[in-house]
């Protein structure tokens, strides 16, 4: 996808000669029409007084400007926007609002094939013009995406168009507008890439693919990459990993990119479930739906994601990101239920269900990465549990760990960036469940709490070190459809975890 080129202009509305004038109204704030939009003021209250545009979330209205007179816009079309209204005084709904508003400009631009838009930023209630602007870059950049890479390219189909260009009026000299700009078009190109890669086949992203994008950010940005094969698992007795990929004649992969901010910054690890397909292994899964499981490398694909982000941003913490990548199969060497794995670090595991694999390439990731790397804390996305998903459906992802500062940040940067997260307890009683005759540890707990058991499992390798645990296994694809949010792949972890790292104070 070609990426869209984003300008800040100080030139009046009227001037744009393009495809579409964009302007966003929140709802009964019709008065507010801001300076340079007297144009636009005429149109709207016209459409307001005939109840034909009120303003309201999702609302929209297509005009054809005058094309002579005092009013004239030199713009083909003009697109009026509904923000929707303040309810309570929550920052985050109100951002949320902007990328909803955002994602229908998006959706209306491919509906009228427009390729270059104008947006004026609009006013509301409760946010600064940065952010505003932020999250409405945001949400049009989410929302203008499709995965094509496999379709026959056809010129006539408008979904083969993105938008080419947006100039964005600004008022002032634009130098915090030119980083919020790029603050939303950032996290939105990163939540784009962990889409690409999680609508790629089983057979089109393998954990090569893996190692082979951070390869490329590594370069690009010059952060450190270092890729273990099978043979470094081996010697570094990384026996879950090892185990999981037994039954594949695809070699495993575990990538490991560093962003190095200074000496004496602090370190987040953050480590991601790349399980490029999960057929269950020898505990094979019921094969309605079994497709989806190519979806089971989404914490993978948000953390290296999400390093696109820290390449560009250049943060003031130190940020190390690890994806053991596997896929899970069940060939004549695969894992068998009752088998039993040494993971780095030396701790055993009785394997119960050879279905519950993403524990057992965490658990080695874990280990060595709190080891090698001494974080200050740790945080771990995995499509982890089916559990999680009859507990908080589609909409909020699954949150558990050891520290609860931790958590609340995430809790923040989940709300903040519109990936609203859930806490669940994790209580030492829980581990009564795991708790195996022959091993140190076994790896299912039953089906009581199963997202519960799964991260205390989890927990095992973290030992001391502040950890947290996103369980995305409802909300990584499937997620509460919204404007820019598109059926398939949802994105997300990418803007909670580069939330997270923007607004990092020392733990
Ligand atoms: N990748 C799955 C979890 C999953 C299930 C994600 C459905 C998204 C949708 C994971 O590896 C798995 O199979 N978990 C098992 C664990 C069980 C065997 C203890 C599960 O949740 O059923
Ligand atoms: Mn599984
Ligand atoms: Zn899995």
């Amino acid at each position: 996808m070609i990426s869209t080129k984003l300008i800040l202009t100080q030139k009046k509305p009227e001037i744009f000669s393009g495809d579409l004038l964009v302007c966003c109204f929140e709802q009964d704030k019709k008065d507010k029409v801001k300076e340079g939009w007297a144009p636009v003021e005429k149109e709207l209250k016209k459409a307001i007084s005939l109840g034909d545009f009120k303003g309201s979330e999702g609302d929209s209205l297509l005009l054809y400007p005058p094309v002579s007179g005092k009013q004239k816009l030199s713009a083909k079309r003009l697109l009026l926007i509904g923000i929707g209204k303040q309810d309570g005084d929550k920052l985050s709904a109100a951002r949320e609002r902007c990328r909803c508003c955002g994602g229908t400009i998006a959706a209306k631009a491919a509906e009228l094939k427009a390729e270059k838009l104008f947006l004026c930023i609009p006013e509301v209630v409760g946010l600064k013009e940065e952010e505003v602007l932020e999250c409405l870059v945001e949400g049009i950049l989410l929302g203008d995406y499709r995965f094509l890479k496999y379709k026959k390219p056809d010129k006539k189909d408008p979904a083969f168009l993105t938008i080419k260009e947006i100039q964005v009026r600004a008022s002032g000299s634009g130098k915090d507008l030119r980083q919020a700009m790029l603050q939303g078009k950032h996290a939105a190109l990163a939540g784009r890439k962990a889409r690409d890669m999680a609508n790629e086949p089983g057979n089109g992203w393998t954990p090569t693919s893996f190692a082979e994008y951070a390869q490329t950010l590594s370069k690009k940005h010059k952060m450190q990459c270092t890729v273990l094969d099978k043979q470094d698992m081996k010697k570094l007795k990384m026996g879950g990993i090892l185990g999981v990929n037994q039954g594949s004649a695809e070699p495993p992969k575990m990538v490991i990119l560093e962003y190095h901010a200074s000496e004496k910054a602090q370190t987040i690890l953050l480590v991601g479930k790349g399980l490029t397909f999960d057929s269950g292994g020898v505990s094979l899964k019921p094969s309605a739906g079994m497709q989806d499981m190519k979806y089971d490398m989404c914490g993978g694909a948000a953390v290296l994601s999400m390093m696109q982000v820290v390449g560009a941003e250049k943060p003031k913490v130190n940020v190390v990101a690890i994806i053991p990548s596997t896929d899970n199969m069940s060939g004549s060497s695969a894992l068998k239920p009752g088998d039993i794995v040494k993971h780095y670090g030396g701790t055993t595991s009785e394997i119960i269900n050879t279905d519950a694999e993403g524990r057992l390439i965490l658990a080695d990731a874990l280990a060595y990465g709190i080891e090698k790397y001494q974080p200050a804390c740790v945080v771990d996305l995995a499509t982890l549990t089916g559990a999680v998903i009859l507990g908080l459906g589609h909409h909020r992802t699954g949150l558990l760990g050891n520290n609860q500062d931790l958590i609340n940040r995430l809790l923040t940067a989940g709300e903040r960036s519109g990936e609203p997260l859930w806490q669940l307890p994790l209580d030492k009683e829980y581990v009564e469940q795991i708790k195996s005759d022959v091993a140190d540890i076994k790896n299912t707990g039953g089906r009581p709490a199963g997202t519960i058991t799964a991260a205390a499992y989890l927990q095992k390798f973290v030992g001391d070190t502040p950890w947290a645990h996103m369980d995305i296994a409802g909300t990584a694809w499937d997620f509460t459809q919204k404007s820019y949010i598109p059926k398939g792949p949802s994105g997300t972890g990418v803007r909670t975890l580069v939330e997270l790292v923007r607004s990092w104070k020392k733990f």
